[in-house]
């Protein structure tokens, strides 16, 4: 493990806050780093941006680990592992769906899908309009759609609400969605019948990343999200039997 210290911290609203990394090693969007701060624990986050040689980590506060995040200051000491996982694959005409803090990973996939000329739209979605990250930078990358449960930002309501009009209306061929289970089974259900390929960047609880301790194992098949997803493509989520019903907990009970 090597720790890295933090060149530079955003905070997006109240609990939301980017930190920034030097990048020495290669990244993919899609791809995750688990962090490490010293006494407390070691947890996964995508990357949401690569950015003057370093590296972005958003993060939402939710628990002990996370809200100690929170605290650290410019030049505290975090440990990284990484890059981990299997990232998106890229397609042009896409539809980048994002729930809350599941709109990290989008961002550094729209950089990708950018840097490769092709085009892509946007939907985000979040409780309030502070939580929908980066709103500004999708923007100016492409044309893009916002929902917030307050109205506070675009849309009052889901991103769920208007996908299939969005899907028809935009001449979408491919779609990539990140953020909370729930969504996908929603977006999973709207857009199966459309015979669209799709992407999901999923979460597990994680312990080792690497593929060893088996914690972060999908019913009913055995996908370990740490080494074949944390992405994953339609083909491999239609063999998830627990896909927004249970998962694994800290000491591997299924919850
Ligand atoms: C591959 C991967 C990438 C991830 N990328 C990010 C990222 O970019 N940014 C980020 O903030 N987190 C990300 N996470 C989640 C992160 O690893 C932690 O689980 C999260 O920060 C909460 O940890 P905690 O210890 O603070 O809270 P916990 O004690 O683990 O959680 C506290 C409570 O909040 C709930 N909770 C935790 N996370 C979420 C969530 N995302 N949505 C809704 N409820 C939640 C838990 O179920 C629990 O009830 C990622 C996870 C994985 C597996
Ligand atoms: S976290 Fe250990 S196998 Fe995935």
């Amino acid at each position: 493990m090597k720790t890295y210290p933090i060149r530079k911290i955003h905070e997006h609203g109240p609990g939301v806050k980017s930190f920034y990394f030097d990048k020495d090693f290669e990244i993919r969007a899609g791809e995750f780093v688990n962090v490490w701060s010293p006494g407390v624990d070691e947890k996964p986050y995508s990357v949401s941006a690569v950015i003057d040689d370093m590296i972005e980590v958003s993060v939402k506060a939710y628990g002990p680990f996370s809200k100690d995040l929170m605290i650290k200051k410019i030049g505290d000491r975090l440990g990284l592992r990484g890059s981990f996982g299997h990232g998106f694959t890229l397609h042009d005409n896409a539809l980048l769906i994002g729930g809350g803090i599941g709109i990290a990973p989008l961002r550094i996939l729209a950089q990708e899908l950018t840097a490769k000329g092709y085009r892509f739209v946007n939907l985000l979605g979040a409780a309030v309009a502070y939580e929908i990250i980066f709103a500004s930078d999708f923007e100016k990358a492409g044309k893009t759609y916002f929902t917030t449960d307050d109205g506070s930002k675009g849309k009052k309501g889901l991103v769920t609400d208007d996908l299939t009009e969005i899907i028809e209306n935009e001449k979408i061929e491919y779609i990539y969605a990140a953020g909370p289970e729930i969504m996908f089974v929603k977006v999973k259900e709207i857009i199966d019948p459309l015979n669209i390929p799709y992407e999901f960047c999923m979460e597990r609880y994680m312990k080792c990343g690497i593929g060893i301790c088996g914690q972060c194992c999908l019913d009913g098949s055995g996908i370990r999200l740490c080494v074949e997803g944390p992405v994953l493509k339609k083909e491999d989520i239609a063999q998830i039997t627990e896909l927004g019903m249970k998962h694994r907990d800290a000491s591997g009970r299924r919850v």
